[in-house]
């Protein structure tokens, strides 16, 4: 197989670094280290159709990061589109909402279990974010409860002492425990009484760079248990596995209901929209927090949204996803068997993790991510990855391929696996 080149991708870099920090900032550039070994990846795309996006360069690529996560439908999905396009031509930005904002609250309450009602913003960190907010209006109290590994987004109270411009009053109501643990939840309600005023978690652990961990049976009815009788909110960030697992929320997936859940990513396929949706014991707090946006009331994202929904719901979406991502993750790890390597997949299928592990320093599976990046198929080694539902089974066909011809390279570069 051919692989890659980044030419025109490298000398786009070089301007940008010269008027944009850091050239491309934040996690998504090649300084945070993300995309390790720098030189597999391109740096710039020039468009995208469907489960694919062409680099600077017209290199081609299946796209299982999705955008990190928008893109559900693939890219320039027509009935999304087409919906975007005329509530555009009616209006877009305007001093007042258009109905389209209650048609898809409407929609978010008719899908998830625990939606009575939503409050819409761009980011997903805008509606954790409201959603603490809401939770210490509501009862009052300060602190909060979060896992370690888990990402809520870049607002202060979510980062750390060490991260450049946080100062300890930032962090200090944060109380952070580790996911699965029951009794580590009840002991510190135990030493903070009336003092916690919720809980925030993803459905199931997900964070970059470790395993991925599902919800051991019985940890989310104890904690539901725990918020109940201490009167503390428990709210779900659904903002990466919201409409992946479930139409319904993914606290419904795993059979509890939240009292606040966070939806971003997949709800406009790309077009930026969040959401913030409870129960209507909270209707009353969120009201009553300050919060807005320049362009939280733009017309198109929710349009885009509600053919986003309505388009899931009618190829069952998360079903489709699920078995796609089944078949992509025991094709990959029947290939590293193939090959010698153990390839460990953790996760949902639909956003699944996966690291070789026959080395523990991360470097043999960077490689080998760097080898199929080259070849076409557009993955990180530090993330979960995602599947939208254009991917076919061609494409899952090419991928593993793609997979195969990799790890002959890793063989060739001398890199034994531990089988
Ligand atoms: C679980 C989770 N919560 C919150 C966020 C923050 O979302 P945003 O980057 O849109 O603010 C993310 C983003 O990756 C996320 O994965």
């Amino acid at each position: 197989m051919n692989t890659y080149q980044y030419l025109n991708s490298r000398v786009i870099f070089e301007r940008a670094a010269k008027v944009i920090p850091a050239g491309i900032y934040g996690h998504l550039g090649p300084a945070e280290g993300c995309f390790i070994p720098v030189e597999a990846y391109p740096f710039y795309a020039q468009r995208a159709q469907g489960a694919y996006f062409w680099d600077a360069d017209g290199n081609r690529f299946i796209d299982y990061m999705c955008a990190y996560g928008p893109i559900v439908l693939g890219y320039n999905h027509p009935a999304v589109e087409a919906a975007a396009r005329a509530q555009q031509e009616q209006m877009n930005c305007g001093v007042l909402p258009g109905e389209i904002m209650v048609q898809l609250a409407e929609k978010l309450v008719s899908l998830v279990d625990s939606a009575d009602w939503a409050f819409f913003a761009k980011n997903g960190g805008d509606v954790t974010n409201l959603a603490v907010m809401t939770a210490r209006a509501h009862t009052r109290r300060n602190k909060i409860i979060k896992f370690a590994g888990g990402y809520h987004g870049v607002s202060q109270w979510m980062q750390f002492i060490g991260n450049a411009g946080i100062i300890e009053e930032d962090v200090s109501s944060v109380i952070t425990l580790p996911f699965n643990d029951a009794q580590a939840v009840e002991q510190a309600f135990k030493r903070y009484p009336g003092e916690i005023a919720a809980i925030i978690a993803t459905p199931y652990h997900h964070p970059a760079m470790a395993d991925n961990a599902l919800p051991e049976p019985g940890f989310w009815p104890a904690v539901r248990g725990l918020c109940d009788r201490e009167g503390a909110l428990l709210i779900i960030d659904d903002v990466r596995a919201g409409f992946r697992l479930s139409l319904h929320g993914s606290d419904a997936y795993y059979g509890f209901k939240a009292d606040l859940i966070c939806f971003c990513k997949a709800l406009g396929n790309g077009y930026n929209l969040s959401a913030l949706c409870g129960r209507d014991a909270y209707k009353e707090a969120v009201s009553s927090v300050f919060y807005t946006g320049s362009y939280w009331l733009s017309a198109m994202p929710m349009a885009a949204a509600l053919a986003t929904l309505t388009e899931l719901e009618r190829i069952d979406g998360p079903g489709l996803m699920t078995r796609q991502g089944t078949k992509l993750t025991q094709g990959l790890a029947q290939a590293a068997q193939q090959h010698g390597y153990h390839l460990k997949i953790t996760g949902e299928p639909s956003m699944w993790y996966m690291r070789l592990t026959d080395d523990d320093t991360g470097v043999l599976h960077q490689q080998w991510v760097s080898e199929c990046v080259r070849r076409g198929v557009f993955f990180t080694n530090h993330h979960n990855l995602f599947i939208n539902t254009a991917i076919t089974d061609e494409d899952i066909a090419y991928t593993l391929e793609v997979a195969h011809d990799a790890f002959r390279a890793l063989r060739g570069a001398g890199q034994k696996g531990s089988i």
